[in-house]
This record gives structure tokens, C-alpha cells and sequence, in this order.
């Protein structure tokens, strides 16, 4: 009986839908607050030096993170390909984090030390050199761009506000870490650093 009430009454029924669906919602997310996995940095995770700070930004401003994820799933066909999948201690640094889902290129989450620096740098500048297939962009101005640090400690000092252990020394050395370098020379530091935090690889 009161079934038949629920069915014929379109606006009570989406009401009690709503209600079971936040229900099974919070019984999946509110546990991952409390879940020493998801929440704590894995052992040996860093946060991100200046340089490789930079990087990232940089990586973000041109939307590298628009043709690559950095999220290796738990299947077989990624792990034979990427290394070890993703766990969540390894992005607790990561804010924004760039998990992504449109993989036009590879998976770049255990890039690091897959490469030496000049392939790196030989790919940016022009992919088609090292990949000859490739269509991913060019990106060789990043080698005459000059970074000046001068919003690098900010940064720093802002993450530290979300809880990334940024030392008082890691930010004053900040803006003199980073003055000067190229774009390109940060980019690859970010790039060599993704997924080196977890041993198991
Ligand atoms: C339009 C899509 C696109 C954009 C944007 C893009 N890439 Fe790529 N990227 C690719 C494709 C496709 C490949 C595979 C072919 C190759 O290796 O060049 C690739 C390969 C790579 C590789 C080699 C990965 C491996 O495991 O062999 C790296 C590293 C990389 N990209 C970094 C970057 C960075 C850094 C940026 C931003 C500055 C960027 N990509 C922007 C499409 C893109």
C-alpha cells in the first residue's frame, strides 16, 4: 500500500530518492576523511622543491594535464605499461591535483627518471625528434623563458596553509632558488620528480 503511494506521487518519490542516495553517498565518502590511507603522505613523499613548484605551474598553465592524466589505475593493462597504480597518500601535497581522464597522451604519474633531462628537453622543444609519430605540441619557448621567483615563497606560503610542510628556510631560499632559471629547466624538474615517492614501481 504505502509502495503504491510512493509510485503515484512523482515529488515524494525524488524526495526519498535524494534521501537514500546522500545516505549511500556519505556511507562511501565520509569513511575516506578517516582512512589513514587516503589522508597521510606516503613514506618518503616530499613537497615540491621550488623549482619543481614552478614547474607545475607551468605544467598547468599549458594544459599539459588537458592531453595527460597522472592517475595509473589498478588493471593490469596499466600497470604492465605505467608501473605500480596510483595511491591516494601519493597526491596529499597536490593542490590542485592532476588526476585528469583524457589521455590523449600517455599516463605521466611514474614518469620521472624514466628519461634523462636532455630527452626531455629534445622532446618539449620538438616531440617529433625523439618520437616520430608523435602529435603532442611544441613547447621549445619554454627555453627562453626566464622565471624571476618573485611569487615563488608566496606559493609556498599558501600551500603551507593547507598543510604542505614547507620548512620557514624551504621559503626564504624560495625566489633565490628558482631566479633566473628557465621554464623549461623547471618543467623537467616537475616531470622528473611524478611518482618517484613510491619505491615500489
Ligand atoms: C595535444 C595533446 C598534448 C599536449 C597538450 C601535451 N602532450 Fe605530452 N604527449 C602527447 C602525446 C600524443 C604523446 C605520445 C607521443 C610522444 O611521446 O610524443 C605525449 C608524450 C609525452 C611524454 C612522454 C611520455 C612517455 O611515457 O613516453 C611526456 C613526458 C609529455 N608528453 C609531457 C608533456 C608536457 C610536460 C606537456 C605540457 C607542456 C605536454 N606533454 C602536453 C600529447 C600531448
Amino acid at each position: 500500500m504505502s509502495h503504491e503511494v510512493v509510485e503515484k506521487n512523482v515529488g515524494l518519490l525524488v524526495i526519498l530518492v535524494v534521501i537514500v542516495i546522500s545516505f549511500g553517498g556519505l556511507a562511501e565518502i565520509v569513511p575516506l576523511y578517516f582512512m589513514k590511507d587516503t589522508t597521510q603522505p606516503v613514506e618518503g613523499l616530499k613537497p615540491y622543491t621550488a623549482l619543481q613548484l614552478e614547474g607545475r605551474d607551468i605544467y598547468i598553465r599549458e594544459a599539459c594535464n588537458a592531453c595527460h592524466s597522472q592517475m595509473i589505475r589498478p588493471f593490469r593493462a596499466e600497470t604492465e605499461r605505467y608501473g605500480h597504480y596510483s595511491v591516494a597518500g601519493e597526491f596529499v601535497y597536490d593542490h590542485p591535483f592532476l588526476w585528469g581522464s583524457k589521455r590523449t597522451g600517455p599516463d605521466l604519474a611514474r614518469v620521472g627518471g624514466r628519461y634523462s633531462d636532455d630527452w626531455h628537453i629534445a622532446h618539449l622543444i620538438n616531440p617529433r625528434d625523439v618520437v616520430p609519430e608523435s602529435n603532442m605540441p611544441t613547447f621549445g619557448f619554454l627555453a627562453d623563458n626566464k622565471l624571476t621567483g618573485e611569487d615563488t615563497a608566496a606559493k609556498m606560503k599558501a600551500l603551507k596553509t593547507l598543510g604542505v610542510p614547507y620548512t620557514e628556510a624551504d621559503i626564504a631560499g624560495a625566489a633565490d632558488a628558482v631566479k633566473g632559471k628557465t621554464e623549461m629547466k623547471a618543467l623537467v624538474a616537475y616531470l622528473q620528480n611524478l611518482g618517484t615517492a613510491v619505491s615500489i614501481r
